[in-house]
C-alpha cells in the first residue's frame, strides 16, 4: 500500500459573513478525506480557517463602531466553534492576521517585485464612482458612459497598483492542464476553465490604495495586498514554506505540495489559475489537484435570509441534535453538490435518506446479525470453518467481495471520489441484506442439523458488516465505533490488518447494537 503525505485545504472563510452549511459542507468533505486517509495509514495535514482582511470587513467593522481585528476575532471564534461542533479534525485552523501569515506574504511578495514578476503600473479606465468599480471601453461604451447602477457618467481615471504578471505563464498554465488532466475536477469545471485560459490572460493587481485593513506592500506603504493574494497564501504560510528557519517549516514543510485544494466552483479561477501561476513564480510544485463543487440550495431555491431558507448553524444543530452527527454527515456528503451541479436540501430528502440508508440499512442489518448471534449461539460468535475450512454457502465468496469493495473504495477516495467510496461501503451492506433474505437463517435455525451452516451465515454476515463499517467509518464514525463496540473490537490497527477478512475472531461475546434509532417525520 502506498504511504506518503496527504494535505488537504478548505478554502479560508470571510469572517464578514456567519459559517452556514456551504462552509459546513466543503469543510465536512475535507473531514472525510482526511479520516479516510490517515485510515490508510498516510501522513496526513488538513487545514481550514479564516480570510479576515479587506475592504468589506474594514466597512461592517466600522458600521457596528468596532475595529476591524475586533469584528475578525468574534467571527473568527464563530468559525472555529463551528468546527468544534460538528466535530470536524481539522490540524490547524489559519487566520490571515496571524502574525506568521502576515510576515510570510510580505516576504514572499517581496520575493515576486525583487524578481519582477510583480511591478507597479497604471491602470485606466472608465470609474464608476458609486460602485467604486472600473469598465472597460467595450463596457462603458455599451452602458452609454454613464453608471448602469445611479446613472451618474462615468468619469475616466486612473490609478496606480502592483500588478502580478500572470500574462508571463500562459503557456506554463496550458501545459499544466495538458499534461495533469486531473487538475481541476469535476470535468466540466475544468472546461470552463480551459476555455477561458485560452480567451488569453491579463496581468491582475495584487495590491489597493482604497483600505487600510491588510498587509502593507513591501517597501510601499500606500499600498495594501490585495484580499486574493493575501488569501491564497494561507495554503503554503500554514505549513511555513516563507519562513526558511521556523519551526512550523521544520515540522510541516514536507506537505506541501497539497493533495486537494478543495473549493466552492465560484472561486475556482483563483485557485485553477492565479494560484498555479503564483507557485510557478516561486518555484513552488503544483498540487494534485483542485476539486471545485457546486451548491448548495434550500427547499429549491438559492438560500437566502429574506426567503427563510438558510440553513444556519443554528439550524444545523437542529439537525445534529434531532438526528444525530452521523446522519448529518451522512447526507451532506452522499447528497450533497460535489459533482457539476447543484443539490437541494430539503428536509423531507434529509428524513429519507437518513431511514432508508442508516435505519433501515446500515442500523438493521447491524442489529439483525447481532440479534441472531444473541439468540441462537448464546451471543457468542460462531465460526465459519467449523471442519477447519470456512463453509461455502452457495456461490458467495465474501473474502474476495470484501476485498474488491475495499479495493474500489480506496481508489475513489484516494481521487476524492467521495461519493463513489462510500457507495462501496453501503453495497457490503446491501448485499449482507440480501444474503439474508436469500439464505432466511431464521428458518435454518429451526433445523437442529444445519448448526454449522447456521453459524457461518451469520459470521459471513457480521464479517462483511465489520469490514463495511471501516470503509463508512470516516463518513459515519459513531455507528462505526458503536458496532465494534458490540463485537469487542478497538478502533485501532494498520487499515490492511483493519480490512483483513477474520479480523473478528469466532468466539467473541457480542452484544446487541441499535446505532440509528427510527425518527417521526416532523410535522411540516
Ligand atoms: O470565498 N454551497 O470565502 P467565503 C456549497 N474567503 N458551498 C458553499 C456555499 C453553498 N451554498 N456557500 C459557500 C471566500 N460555500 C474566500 C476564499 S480561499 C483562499 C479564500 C463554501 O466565506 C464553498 O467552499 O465566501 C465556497 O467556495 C466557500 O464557502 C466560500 O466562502
Ligand atoms: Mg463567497
Amino acid at each position: 500500500m502506498s504511504k506518503g503525505t496527504r494535505y488537504v485545504t478548505t478554502p479560508i472563510y470571510y469572517v464578514n459573513d456567519r459559517p452556514h452549511i456551504g462552509h459546513v459542507y466543503t469543510t465536512t468533505l475535507c473531514d472525510v478525506y482526511a479520516r479516510a486517509m490517515r485510515l490508510l495509514g498516510h501522513e496526513t495535514f488538513f487545514l481550514t480557517g479564516t480570510d479576515e482582511h479587506g475592504l468589506k470587513v474594514e466597512q461592517s467593522a466600522s458600521e457596528r463602531g468596532i475595529t476591524p481585528q475586533e469584528l475578525a476575532d468574534e467571527n473568527a471564534a464563530a468559525f472555529r466553534h463551528a468546527m468544534e461542533l460538528f466535530g470536524l479534525t481539522h490540524d490547524d485552523f489559519i487566520r490571515t492576521t496571524d502574525e506568521s501569515h502576515e510576515r510570510q506574504v510580505g516576504a514572499f511578495v517581496k520575493r515576486l517585485v525583487d524578481q519582477g514578476d510583480v511591478y507597479l503600473g497604471t491602470f485606466e479606465g472608465w470609474y464608476d464612482a458609486g460602485q467604486e468599480e472600473y469598465h472597460t471601453e467595450t463596457s462603458a461604451a455599451a452602458c452609454d458612459y454613464t453608471s448602469p447602477v445611479n446613472g451618474q457618467p462615468l468619469t475616466r481615471a486612473s490609478e496606480q497598483n502592483y500588478y502580478f504578471r500572470l500574462s508571463a505563464y500562459q503557456e506554463r498554465l496550458e501545459s499544466l492542464f495538458a499534461n495533469q488532466s486531473d487538475f481541476v475536477l469535476p470535468e466540466a469545471r475544468r472546461n470552463e476553465v480551459l476555455g477561458r485560459l485560452r480567451e488569453g490572460l491579463q496581468d491582475v493587481p495584487v495590491s489597493r490604495t482604497n483600505f487600510t485593513w491588510g498587509i502593507p506592500m513591501p517597501d510601499d506603504e500606500a499600498h495594501v495586498i490585495y484580499v486574493w493574494i493575501d488569501a491564497l497564501f494561507n495554503y503554503v504560510t500554514a505549513l511555513g514554506l516563507g519562513d526558511g528557519d521556523g519551526q512550523r517549516h521544520a515540522d510541516r514543510s514536507h506537505y506541501w505540495p497539497a493533495t486537494f485544494h478543495v473549493i466552492g466552483k465560484e472561486i475556482l479561477w483563483f485557485h485553477a489559475v492565479i494560484w498555479p501561476a503564483v507557485l510557478m513564480a516561486l518555484d513552488l510544485p503544483m498540487p494534485r489537484g483542485i476539486v471545485a463543487h457546486s451548491f448548495w440550495i434550500s427547499e429549491g431555491k438559492k438560500m437566502s435570509k429574506s426567503l427563510g431558507n438558510f440553513i444556519d448553524l443554528e439550524t444545523i444543530e437542529e439537525y445534529v441534535g434531532r438526528y444525530g452527527m452521523d446522519a448529518w454527515r451522512y447526507y451532506l456528503v452522499t447528497q450533497g453538490p460535489l459533482g457539476a451541479t447543484d443539490a437541494n436540501f430539503a428536509s423531507s430528502k434529509f428524513h429519507e435518506i437518513y431511514t432508508a440508508h442508516l435505519v433501515n440499512t446500515v442500523g438493521n442489518s447491524a442489529s439483525r446479525v447481532l440479534a441472531m448471534v444473541g439468540k441462537y449461539f448464546d451471543g457468542i460468535m460462531p465460526t465459519e470453518a467449523p471442519g477447519g475450512s470456512p463453509l461455502a454457502i452457495g456461490e458467495h465468496d465474501w473474502p474476495a467481495r470484501c476485498a474488491a469493495a475495499t479495493e474500489h473504495w480506496q481508489t475513489s477516495m484516494e481521487r476524492f471520489a467521495i461519493d463513489a467510496a462510500i457507495g462501496a461501503g453501503l453495497s457490503l451492506i446491501r448485499d449482507v441484506d440480501a444474503f439474508i433474505n436469500e439464505t432466511e437463517p431464521y428458518k435454518i435455525a429451526k433445523d437442529d442439523d444445519r448448526r454449522d451452516e447456521l453459524g457461518a451465515i451469520l459470521y459471513q454476515c457480521a464479517e462483511t458488516l465489520r469490514i463495511a463499517s471501516v470503509l463508512l467509518s470516516s463518513v459515519i464514525p459513531k455507528g462505526a465505533v458503536a458496532l465494534w463496540d458490540a463485537m469487542g473490537l478497538e478502533d485501532a490497527g494498520t487499515f490492511s490488518e483493519r480490512v483483513a477478512w477474520g479480523g473478528l475472531p469466532p468466539g467473541t461475546a457480542v452484544t446487541k447494537v441499535a446505532p440509528y434509532p427510527r425518527i417521526e417525520l416532523k410535522p411540516a
